[in-house]
């Protein structure tokens, strides 16, 4: 393995904290199963990581089957990274349906410690670097999920806490329970694009006011903001695929001329459309890392090598503005 790794991409603060973390980082909620072939996520966990990748998240449930990404990359740890696990931060989360019963979703100090071991065992971990609570629950008093993570913190089986898919109210005031508990609540983890700005208004600034770091998910907008579906819907894309999170009728006429009109711009740049599309969201003081998707390893060199041009021109923004207006 290339020992320069680290000299080749940025690693950001995460908010006001000790942690660094890449700023593109790895995502393995799809092509990291059961379903897909474990060579191919293999080689994409490993050719990230030589390119500096030191960020992997995951979630209880991803896969499909739901755990068997965990599996995956534990297994990729065990075989080929077993001697790097201090230069990896790994996440993984609590907070969607994971098993049958009362005591499988939601927010509950129940659901979410035993969801941790079982995501230790998958892994095959001492302890994962961040756990996330992965989406609020209405019906689970707030400081009963706080204070879950602040044990799983305190039990040494989590380094830094995070919150997933919170509002801006609920944010702040998870980031006073944590902050009364001492606990590291270093990571919320919203979805933002192009194509989905809406927490730039509200909760990105209260993240920086409280110093707490962001890393977005879904920066290509599952693969729409890439140049998958400038001509048609490619039978191997995540929109064909049933078990795929975005839908063929995601993909409207409207939408692609936008996407052409955008690839236009990022061609401008000298850039492929997702290496734009994740320079776009990095532009962006409240945002410590690209949380990226891939399904294949040329993806994550392309995703990557978006860090060579972060700058954009006033002109561009503009453009890129009015693209997005129609
Ligand atoms: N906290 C939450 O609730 C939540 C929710 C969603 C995701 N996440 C996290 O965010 C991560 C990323 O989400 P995502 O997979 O939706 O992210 P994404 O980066 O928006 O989309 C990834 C998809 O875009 C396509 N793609 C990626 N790089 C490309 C490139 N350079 N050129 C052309 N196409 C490219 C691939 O589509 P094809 O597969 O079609 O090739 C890939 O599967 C997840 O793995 C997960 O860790 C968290």
């Amino acid at each position: 393995m290339d020992t320069t790794r680290y000299d080749q991409i940025p690693y950001r603060r995460s908010g006001r904290s000790g942690l660094q973390i890449p700023a593109v980082s790895l995502g393995l909620w799809h092509n990291f199963g059961s379903v897909d072939p474990f060579e191919e996520a293999r080689a994409m966990v490993r050719r990230a990581f030589e390119l500096g990748v030191t960020h992997f998240d995951l979630a209880n449930n991803y896969g499909p089957v739901p755990g068997s990404a965990e599996d995956t990359f534990g297994r990729v740890l065990r075989a080929d990274l077993h001697g790097h696990r201090d230069e990896l931060v790994i996440s993984t989360k609590a907070g969607y349906r994971m098993w049958p019963g009362p005591y499988g979703d939601g927010g509950s100090r129940k659901y979410l410690l035993t969801s941790l071991d079982q995501s230790l065992a998958r892994l095959g971990v001492e302890y994962v670097d961040v756990f996330y609570h992965h989406r609020p629950d209405a019906e689970t008093p707030l400081e009963e999920s706080m204070l879950a993570l602040d044990q799983a913190v305190r039990s040494g089986k989590a380094l830094y806490a995070g919150v997933s898919n919170y509002p801006p109210d609920l944010t702040r005031q998870a980031a006073a329970i944590l902050r009364e508990l001492r606990t590291p609540f270093v990571l919320h983890q919203p979805k933002y694009s192009m194509l989905v700005p809406d927490v730039e208004r509200g909760l990105f600034g209260i993240l920086e006011e409280e110093g707490i770091g962001c890393i977005v998910f879904s920066p290509l907008a599952q693969g729409l903001l890439t140049d998958r579906y400038l001509r048609n819907i490619p039978e191997d894309s995540r929109a064909a695929k049933s078990h795929g999170a975005l839908s063929r009728e995601a993909v409207t006429e409207e939408r692609r001329a936008q996407l052409v009109a955008l690839n236009e711009i990022a061609r401008a740049r000298g850039q492929s459309l997702a290496q734009m599309a994740i320079a776009w969201v990095l532009r962006h003081p409240a945002v410590t890392s690209a949380l990226i998707g891939a399904s294949r390893v040329q993806q994550v060199e392309n995703s990557v090598a978006a860090l060579e041009n972060l700058a954009f021109s006033a002109d561009e923004l503009d453009a890129i503005e009015r693209v997005l207006a129609r």
